[in-house]
């Protein structure tokens, strides 16, 4: 697999990056030990976790399973020096047994009130149940998973630094966040000495995302021009075929990522998508994670979530991809 540079730090991390959230849930632990050696056979070494992984599965339950589950594939195949590791903290909710409907479903609106957030303190106690789970030292990346906008950025910054600082962690990175918000970090880093965080994880794929979409998780425009401006800062693209609805006009039809972006731009990307796609003997879902691929500015790594094997095999082949000129126009001219 080839490797790209992680923003400007001289750190090559594998092209495509691994995610490890349905492992140790909806993945079973068989699966999941397959799809991570098959992702370090075909050259894989950046892999995602996070500490809240995946609390919604299971009711009474905060997650850590998937960070537990790759502990285990670590230490039984002494891989820790193979993998360029990722985890994150700020988004496991206060314990409530409303968190899970009767039927087991999560209450998301209940979580997303209680997150833990970004305080200096329980930052501190999250990375270091991150890494007692992952039975690993020190994380490669370490996230603010949801931007905290009720703690003073400072103290998250000073906190983020001081795991540096300590060996803790070695690259920082932030998820579901604001462009404004990505400035001011760069502005307090730089006025404090603080170290600046080089990953920028957000929802990114090829559909844009509808005009009444607000979402601080999406990529919006200005999000990818400011990107593009500020490449010591690589975008890891979370969900980049959305959960998988490019293959297939019936799982697109009510699926609940669907929200943000149906409509005629929609309707008229999938339309050259799927065109693309044919003439290249590709689907619709490997030509999405190729043509993530090939966009130069800013640069864009996608981060898979393959629930089973099969769809992780799935994934490989758009590594191969070579897009032409003109398809590449095609396909970012595509929209209404
Ligand atoms: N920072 C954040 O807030 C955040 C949020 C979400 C995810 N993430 C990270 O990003 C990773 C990837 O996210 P994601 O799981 O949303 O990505 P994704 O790859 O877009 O979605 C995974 C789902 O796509 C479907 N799928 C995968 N391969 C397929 C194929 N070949 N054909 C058809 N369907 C296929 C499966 O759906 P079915 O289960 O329906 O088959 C699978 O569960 C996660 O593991 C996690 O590490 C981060």
């Amino acid at each position: 697999m080839q490797m790209i540079e992680l923003g400007r730090t001289g750190q090559q991390v594998s092209r495509m990056a691994l995610g490890a959230m349905q492992m140790g849930g909806r993945t079973d632990e068989r699966d999941s030990v397959h799809i991570l050696d098959r992702y370090l056979e075909a050259g894989g070494s950046f892999i995602d976790t996070a500490n809240c992984y995946e609390w919604w599965r299971r009711p009474g339950s905060l997650g850590g399973q998937s960070e537990e589950l790759l502990g285990r594939w670590l230490r039984d195949g002494n891989r820790r020096e193979q993998v360029f590791l990722a985890t994150k903290g700020s988004a496991v909710p206060r314990f409530s047994n409303d968190l899970w409907t009767a039927d087991g479903t999560a209450n998301w609106e209940l979580a997303r009130r209680t997150f833990e957030g970004a305080g200096a303190e329980t930052l501190r106690d999250a990375l270091d149940g991150s890494l007692r789970r992952l039975g690993v030292d020190h994380v490669d990346l370490y996230y603010v998973h949801v931007d905290d906008r009720a703690t003073p950025l400072e103290e998250t910054l000073e906190a983020l630094d001081g795991f540096v600082k300590a060996g803790k962690v070695r690259f920082l990175g932030w998820s579901n966040v604001r462009t404004w918000r990505l400035e001011r970090i760069r502005q307090l880093c730089a006025r404090n000495g603080w170290t600046l965080p080089v990953a920028v994880q957000q929802q990114h794929s090829y559909l844009r995302p509808a005009a009444s979409s607000d979402s601080v998780s999406i990529v919006d425009g200005e999000q990818l021009d400011y990107l593009g401006e500020h490449d010591d800062q690589t975008l890891v693209a979370y969900s980049p075929i959305l959960k998988g609805i490019y293959d297939s006009a019936a799982k697109r039809e009510g699926h609940a990522m669907m929200g943000d972006y149906a409509g005629p731009d929609a309707d008229a990307r999938l339309a050259v998508l799927a065109e693309v796609a044919a003439e290249s003997g590709v689907t619709p879902n490997q030509l999405v994670l190729a043509w993530l691929m090939h966009q130069g500015s800013p640069r864009v790594l996608p981060l898979i979530g393959p629930r089973t094997p099969e769809q992780f095999e799935d994934a490989l082949p758009a590594l191969d991809v070579k897009l032409s000129d003109e398809q590449l126009r095609r396909l970012d001219g595509a929209g209404a």
